[in-house]
């Protein structure tokens, strides 16, 4: 126990500045069933930054491309309709 005890605190707690995460999705004015589904469907597998971090103004081809990548590829259970108005929400607010 002696050796543990002459180890220096290399345990001592650090402190990191991280950017601040983006908690919450933007909203889109005539476009809350979009935000809605995307609030319920685009959060569970990571942060909202992911969407934030895209160039803005992509446009809805982009969106909807990304939306049909996170149901193709990675099998996010997102029906038809809501993918289209997800694309077209985030097309508006991003
Ligand atoms: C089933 C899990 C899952 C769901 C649900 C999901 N995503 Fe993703 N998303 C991922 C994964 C996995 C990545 C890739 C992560 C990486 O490359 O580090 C990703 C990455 C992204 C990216 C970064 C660009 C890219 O293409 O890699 C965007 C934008 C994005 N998602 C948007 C969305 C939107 C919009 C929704 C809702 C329609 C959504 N995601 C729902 C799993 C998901």
């Amino acid at each position: 126990m002696w050796v543990l005890a002459s180890l220096p605190a290399i345990a001592a707690p650090r402190t990191y500045e991280l950017p601040e995460p983006t908690a919450a999705l933007r909203s889109a004015a005539g476009r809350e069933s979009g935000f809605e589904a995307a609030q319920a469907n685009c959060m569970t597998c990571h942060s909202v930054d992911y969407i934030a971090m895209q160039p803005p103004g992509k446009g809805v081809a982009f969106w909807t491309s990304e939306v049909t990548k996170m149901t193709k590829v990675y099998h996010a259970p997102i029906n038809e309709a809501d993918a289209r108005a997800i694309a077209d929400y985030l097309a508006a607010a991003y």
